[in-house]
């Protein structure tokens, strides 16, 4: 009789023991997350933390000759695309089926205006669809945004100072309790003739300066995806 409900309970044990707790980290982007050496700086921080196994995800896996062979390359940057076009051809929706994530770093938006001089508004709108695609993948993503980073060329600063303007109350309006958004300045403190190594993209120094401040909004975020995870595990025992 025991060791028939011994039995009958293995296969609950076999349920909870499935579950993987693995966090997945996407950076997600342009070529300012998929050709830079922030993320690489981002995961040697984490080592010494207790998010050391963070998965980052995406199907971007290439070398950026950061000179780190150990960190964690996958990312979902992509050079040249507009938030508008990622939008607009539900890419996004692609990725993620392929690479799921429990938190998500965006930084988009100046290749909208660089390529294609685009309106804020228009680029605000793409930032809604990508937000409702991340949440219908994972209604419990989370997220966090940045205020993008200067151009160091040409007159864009206006329009990215605009739209940086617009992000927190947007990111606030959208602002869930079982998703949240945080917004993080890439902008203030970074200089566009010093921390960019071709006008675009950061230097050494400027990876630093972006790295440092992804790093405490991703924390925060990591701890709240950790805590919902261990609550989406006890549940499934239950049932
Ligand atoms: C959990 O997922 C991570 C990342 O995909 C993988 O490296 C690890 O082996 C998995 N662990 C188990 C117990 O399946
Ligand atoms: C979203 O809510 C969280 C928790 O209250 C808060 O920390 C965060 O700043 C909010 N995000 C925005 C963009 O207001």
């Amino acid at each position: 009789m025991v060791y028939f409900k011994v039995l009958s309970l293995l296969p609950l044990l076999g349920l909870v023991i499935a579950q993987n707790a693995t966090l997945r980290y996407m950076p997600f982007g342009d070529s300012i997350t998929e050709i830079t050496c922030w993320r690489a700086l981002l995961w040697e921080k984490l080592q010494t933390t207790e998010w050391a196994s963070m998965n980052f995800v995406g199907s971007g896996t290439k070398e950026n000759n950061c000179k780190d062979s150990k960190y964690d390359r996958d990312n979902e940057g992509h050079s040249g695309f507009l938030a508008i076009d990622i939008a607009k051809k539900n890419k996004l929706d692609g990725w993620l089926k392929t690479n799921p994530a429990d938190v998500i770093t965006m930084h988009l938006g100046t290749n909208d205006f660089v390529q294609q001089n685009k309106n804020v508004a228009e680029v605000i709108a793409a930032f809604t669809k990508l937000v409702g695609t991340m949440r219908t993948h994972n209604p419990n993503i989370k997220i966090v945004v940045a205020q993008i980073i200067p151009m160091g060329t040409g007159n864009y600063n206006t329009k990215i100072q605009q739209l940086n303007a617009q992000i927190p109350a947007w990111a606030a309006g959208l602002n869930k309790t079982e998703s949240l958004i945080w917004v993080v300045d890439q902008y203030t403190g970074f200089s566009g003739s010093v921390d960019l190594r071709d006008g675009v993209h950061p230097n050494a120094n400027g990876d630093q300066k972006m790295a440092n401040v992804w790093y405490p909004a991703l924390i925060g975020a990591f701890a709240a995806a950790k805590a919902e995870k261990g609550t989406a595990t006890a549940v499934r025992f239950v049932a």
